[in-house]
């Protein structure tokens, strides 16, 4: 089973948590089987019964929606559900299918309950879309032959397959598409607990030294997300080696993350610089979306899908109808001092 990217360029930040260079050794840190998927359970607990009972009925799995954050797992799950079917899966993303023909292409040259796994699924042409209708509803493609007066329309069938979509944006997705699928799951942002575990499983694959208060100082930083988790392993692995005789100890975990900008609370230069607009230049909110990314230079859909949730989790942000407001925590954070929107943190 090949597995490839097609991820938006991504800025050099530790905290980022789209795909960098960096990280391409990340499928060595897959998980291939359930049981190795960490956290998740509420997912992993309806995976299994809806896998257990299609492998009984020998049917392809129903169509499966994955949605969260960048770097939650949705890809590495895709790939865990196809290993526990034992089906091969293609992998590819909404934009870069550019006609409806290489959709049909694609679907054609699957197999009986083989899966396609398309990425960025919110981000398909409209026309190719259109194809994937009918191909999830009745495994079959309508294709035009000829033009004009004289085209014809023929309908081929397709395998049994498993259409695994994933998404960042689960909003942006049309009511259509989002119907055919049987199953959605949403990914949730991941306890510094079960990140812990994440950091201590992928330092055995890596062969790195680690104590378990280094892996939890990891954990309690890579604000909910594996992909963070396991690129700050990387980076406080080399500080290990080149400053602290390679062990990674909470100390070392410490140092080499203030020297990457990464506060206590996980948070980055970019999530400082947005509490502290909102703080400086909104009175503390609110200030809608737009305006805040235009003040700090970001793209909104950065901060709503990469900066926000865990903003948002963590308690520093809240989002009212009239746009986003820092927190009490937020100020104290950030060692600043509490001008009072009481009403604003109900
Ligand atoms: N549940 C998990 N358990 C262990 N490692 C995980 C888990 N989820 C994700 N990872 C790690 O995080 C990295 C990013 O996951 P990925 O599936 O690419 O995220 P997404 O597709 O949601 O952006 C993977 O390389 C994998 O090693
Ligand atoms: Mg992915």
């Amino acid at each position: 089973m090949s597995i490839s990217f097609s991820g938006e360029p991504a800025d050099e930040i530790i905290t980022s948590s789209t795909i960098l260079p960096e990280d391409s050794g990340e499928a060595s840190l897959r998980p291939r089987t359930l049981d190795e998927y960490i956290g998740q359970e509420k997912a992993k607990d309806n995976l299994r019964i809806f896998i257990e009972a299609a492998k009984m009925r020998g049917e392809s799995l129903d169509h499966v929606l994955l949605h969260g954050p960048p770097g939650l797992g949705k890809t590495t799950l895709a790939a865990v559900i196809a290993n526990e079917m034992g089906v091969n899966m293609r992998i590819t993303s909404g934009p870069s299918i550019e006609k409806a023909g290489d959709l049909a292409a694609l679907l054609t040259n699957l197999q009986e309950n083989d899966i396609l796994f398309v990425d960025e699924i919110h981000r398909l042409d409209r026309a190719v879309e259109e194809i994937l209708y009918p191909a999830m509803e009745d495994y079959a493609i309508d294709i035009i032959i000829g033009k004009g007066p004289s085209a014809n329309s023929i309908r081929l069938d397709l395998p049994h397959f498993t259409l695994i979509g994933a998404t960042t944006r689960s909003g942006q997705l049309t009511a259509p598409l989002r119907d055919r699928f049987g199953v959605t799951l949403r990914l949730e942002l991941y306890t510094p607990e079960e990140l812990g575990r994440i950091v201590t499983r992928s330092a055995g694959i890596l062969g790195i030294a680690i104590e378990p208060d280094g892996a939890e100082e990891i954990a309690s930083r890579s604000r909910g997300t594996p992909r963070i988790a396991n690129r700050m392993l990387r980076r406080v692995r080399d500080y290990a080696q080149v400053r602290a005789g390679g062990v990674i100890t909470r100390q070392v975990a410490n140092e080499a993350l203030l020297r990457l900008e990464v506060d206590r609370q996980g948070l980055d230069s970019v999530d400082r610089r947005m509490l502290k607009s909102i703080i400086e230049f909104y009175g503390g909110g609110p200030v809608g979306l737009e305006t805040l990314a235009a003040t700090i230079n970001e793209e909104p859909v950065t901060l709503e899908d990469v900066y926000e949730p865990y903003l948002l989790q963590q308690g520093f942000l809240t989002r009212t109808p009239r746009g986003r407001c820092v927190t009490r925590k937020a100020y104290e954070h950030l060692g600043l001092e509490y001008s009072g929107q009481e009403q604003l943190e109900l």
